[in-house]
C-alpha cells in the first residue's frame, strides 16, 4: 500500500492517527530548527513537519528534497500552532517519522504553482507538469463534471450513445479536411470527420430516434482563441421532431449542466432572437446579451448635411457607450486605431459627445450642427454624459465592424461579466451564403440543412433570401452549438446539391449512400452539435478553450510537447506511395 490518505484528505478528526502519504514536493522551507514540506497530489496539499531536535537526520533528508520528488511519508497526524484557514488541510501537519524517496526530479523548467512565472509556451512544451497546478486541474475537473453530466441527462432521454468511424469520406461543414492516405488503397484518402454529420442522419434512417456521441471532430482551418483543429462536439440527433422539440430538449441540457455543474439555474425559457433581428440589433448571429448598446441606425439623419462619407454609405450605424462622454482625445484615437486595424477593417470612426452640460462635441461638427447632433443621441437614446460611436458603410461590413467595437467597449466598461450567462436560441438562418472568392452560394450551415417550405418559391429567383430550419445557441458572444432539421427527402437533397454547385456525378460520388437511404425510408428528423470545449470554457468564465483542453494545439496547429506535425520517413512515404514536390 503505498498511501492510507490522500494529500487532500486529512482532517482535525485525524489528529493521532498514523498515516501514510505519497505525492510530489510542492516546495519545502527551512525555518532553522524546523523544516515544513508541502506534500502535493490531485486532492490537495498537506504539510509535512521535520523537527530538528527530534530527529536531525530526517530533517537533513527533508531538507535535501528538490521541487516534484516523489515521495512516501508516514507519520502522524497532529493539530497544527499556526493554522491555515485557506487550506482544506491546513489545521493538521504531518510529524514525520520516515520518508522514501520514490523518485528524484530535474528542476521543473517553471513554478508549479496556482500562479506560475512560466510562460505559454514553456507550459505547451511541458504540458504534464502544467496539469499539476491546480487552475488548470479545476478546468478538467470542470470538463469531466460537464460530460458525465451530459450522459446522465441524455441516457435519461433515451438517447443512445453510438460511435461513428473516424476514417470516413470528407463531411462538408464549411472547413478543409484533414486526410489521411491509405495504404492498401495506394493513392485514395479517407478525411477525418469535421462531425459525424451524416452517420447520425444514417442512424436516423436506421431507426435508432435519438443519438449522442461525445466525439472528436477535426477541421483544419485557422485558429482562434475558440477553435482548435481537433474539438469535441456533443452531437445529437432525432427523428421525428420539429425545431421546437429540438430546442426545448437541448436547452434542458444546458439548464441541467449549468444547475448540476455551476449551481447556475436560468430561470424561464431561453429568450430566441432571428438571424435577421440579431443582425440589425447587435450584428452578429452570436450576440453577447449580457448588456445592452445595441445598433441605431441614423443613416436619414446623418445624410441630411454635406458628409460626403455618411452620404455616399449604404447605413449610419451608431452605438451609444453610456457615461463616457469625457473620453479624451487620446481614448478616442486609441479606439479609432483599433476600428481601422486591418482585422476590423472599418475606414474611421466619428464619434459624438452628449457633455454632461448638454452641449455636444463630435469629429464631425463641421457638417452637424447642435440640433442635428441632438437629434441623433435622441435617436441613439442617449443622456448627458453619453458617448456616441458611429461607424457607416457597406451594411453587411459596417455591422460585422460595429458588432466588435460594441463587444470592445463592452469589455472595456466592463459589462461582459464572465460569471453572468446569457443563452440566446438564433434561429431562421439563411440557407445559404454567397461566397466571393468562389463566387457561388455555400450551404451556410451545411447541405443537409432544410430550406423553410414558406421560402422555397425564392430558391432560383433569390436564392440568398431563403431561409433555413436552422439554428444556433449563443451565449456569452461565443456559438456553443448549433443545428438544423435535414432534409429527408432524396429529390430536396438532390436539389440542393445542384444549387451548391455540385454535378449530378459529383454529388452520387460524395453523397450517393446518404440519398441512396433516403430511398429506404428517412424519418423526419433534425438535431445540433455543441462544441463541449466551448460550453465547458464559457462555463468556467473564460474566451479560450485551450486551457479546458488537457493536450492542446498552438495557434499554428503544432503539438509543441510531442513535437507534431513531423515529417514520415522516406520508407514510409514509399510505401504509401507518396511524392513529396
Ligand atoms: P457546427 O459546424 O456549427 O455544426 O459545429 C457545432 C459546434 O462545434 C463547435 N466548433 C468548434 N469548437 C472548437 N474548435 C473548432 N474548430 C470548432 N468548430 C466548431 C462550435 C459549434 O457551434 N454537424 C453540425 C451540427 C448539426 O447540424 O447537428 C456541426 O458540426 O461550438
Amino acid at each position: 500500500m503505498y498511501r492510507s490518505h490522500t494529500c487532500g484528505e486529512l482532517r482535525m478528526e485525524n489528529v493521532g492517527n498514523t498515516v501514510t502519504l505519497a505525492g510530489w514536493v510542492q516546495r519545502s522551507r527551512d525555518l532553522g530548527g524546523m523544516t515544513f514540506v508541502d506534500l502535493r497530489d490531485r486532492y490537495g496539499i498537506t504539510q509535512l513537519a521535520f523537527n530538528m531536535e527530534v530527529n536531525a537526520e530526517l530533517c537533513e533528508q527533508a531538507r535535501k528534497l528538490g521541487r516534484e520528488f516523489v515521495i512516501q511519508v508516514t507519520g502522524t497526524v497532529i493539530e497544527r500552532s499556526s493554522k491555515n484557514r485557506n487550506m482544506s488541510t491546513g489545521e493538521i501537519e504531518i510529524n514525520v517519522n520516515e520518508i522514501k524517496i520514490l523518485n528524484a526530479a530535474k528542476l521543473p523548467p517553471f513554478t508549479i504553482e496556482d500562479d506560475t512565472d512560466g510562460g505559454d509556451e514553456i507550459r505547451m512544451q511541458y504540458r504534464y507538469l502544467d496539469l499539476r497546478r491546480n487552475p488548470v486541474l479545476e478546468k478538467l475537473r470542470l470538463r469531466n463534471r460537464v460530460s458525465l453530466e451530459t450522459r446522465k441527462y441524455l441516457d435519461a432521454k433515451d438517447f443512445l450513445d453510438v460511435e461513428t468511424p473516424v476514417l470516413i469520406k470528407s463531411t462538408p461543414e464549411g472547413a478543409r479536411d484533414f486526410v489521411v492516405p491509405s495504404r492498401m488503397n495506394e493513392g485514395q484518402f479517407y478525411a477525418l470527420p469535421q462531425s459525424p454529420q451524416t452517420f447520425k442522419q444514417l442512424l436516423m434512417v436506421s431507426g435508432f430516434d435519438r443519438y449522442y456521441q461525445i466525439v472528436k471532430c477535426f477541421r483544419d482551418e485557422d485558429l482562434r482563441a475558440d477553435r482548435q483543429p481537433e474539438f469535441t462536439q456533443i452531437d445529437c440527433e432525432m427523428a421525428f421532431v420539429e425545431q421546437n422539440d429540438i430546442l426545448d430538449m437541448f436547452e434542458g441540457l444546458i439548464k441541467h449542466l449549468f444547475a448540476e455543474v455551476r449551481g447556475v439555474n436560468f430561470e424561464g425559457a431561453f429568450p430566441r432572437m432571428s438571424y435577421a433581428e440579431a443582425m440589425e440589433r447587435y450584428g452578429s448571429d452570436k450576440p453577447d446579451i449580457r448588456f445592452g448598446m445595441e445598433f441605431v441606425d441614423v443613416t436619414a439623419l446623418a445624410q441630411q448635411k454635406d458628409f460626403v462619407v455618411f452620404n455616399s454609405s449604404e447605413i449610419v450605424l451608431g452605438i451609444n457607450a453610456v457615461g463616457c462622454s469625457e473620453y479624451t482625445r487620446k481614448q478616442l484615437d486609441e479606439i479609432t486605431d483599433w476600428v481601422k486595424r486591418p482585422q476590423i477593417g472599418a475606414k474611421g470612426l466619428v464619434y459624438v459627445k452628449y457633455n454632461l452640460d448638454g452641449t455636444f462635441k463630435s469629429s464631425v461638427d463641421k457638417f452637424y450642427d447642435e440640433s442635428d447632433l441632438k437629434a441623433m443621441a435622441e435617436k441613439a437614446g442617449a443622456n448627458p454624459g453619453d458617448l456616441i460611436l458611429l461607424l457607416s458603410g457597406e451594411t453587411g461590413k459596417t455591422r460585422k465592424q460595429l458588432n466588435e467595437l460594441r463587444l470592445f467597449m463592452g469589455a472595456q466598461l466592463g459589462l461582459r461579466n464572465p460569471n453572468e450567462f446569457a443563452p440566446l436560441w438564433v434561429y431562421d438562418f439563411p440557407l445559404l451564403e454567397w461566397d466571393e472568392n468562389s463566387e457561388r452560394f455555400h450551404a451556410m450551415h451545411h447541405p443537409f440543412t432544410s430550406p423553410k417550405p414558406e421560402d422555397l418559391h425564392l430558391i432560383h429567383t433569390e436564392p440568398g433570401k431563403v431561409r433555413a430550419n436552422a439554428y444556433d445557441l449563443a451565449m456569452n458572444g461565443v456559438e456553443l452549438g448549433g443545428g438544423s432539421i435535414r432534409i429527408h427527402d432524396r429529390e430536396l437533397q438532390s436539389r440542393m446539391f445542384d444549387l451548391l454547385g455540385f454535378t449530378k456525378e459529383e454529388a452520387q460520388a460524395q453523397f450517393g449512400f446518404l440519398m441512396s437511404a433516403f430511398e429506404y425510408g428517412a424519418p423526419p428528423h433534425g438535431g445540433l452539435a455543441f462544441g463541449l470545449d466551448r460550453l465547458v470554457a464559457t462555463m468556467g468564465g473564460s474566451e479560450s478553450i485551450r486551457d479546458y483542453i488537457a493536450f492542446p494545439k498552438n495557434n499554428s496547429g503544432r503539438d509543441t510537447m510531442i513535437d507534431a506535425p513531423s515529417p514520415l520517413n522516406d520508407a514510409q512515404l514509399k510505401e504509401l506511395g507518396i511524392k513529396l514536390s
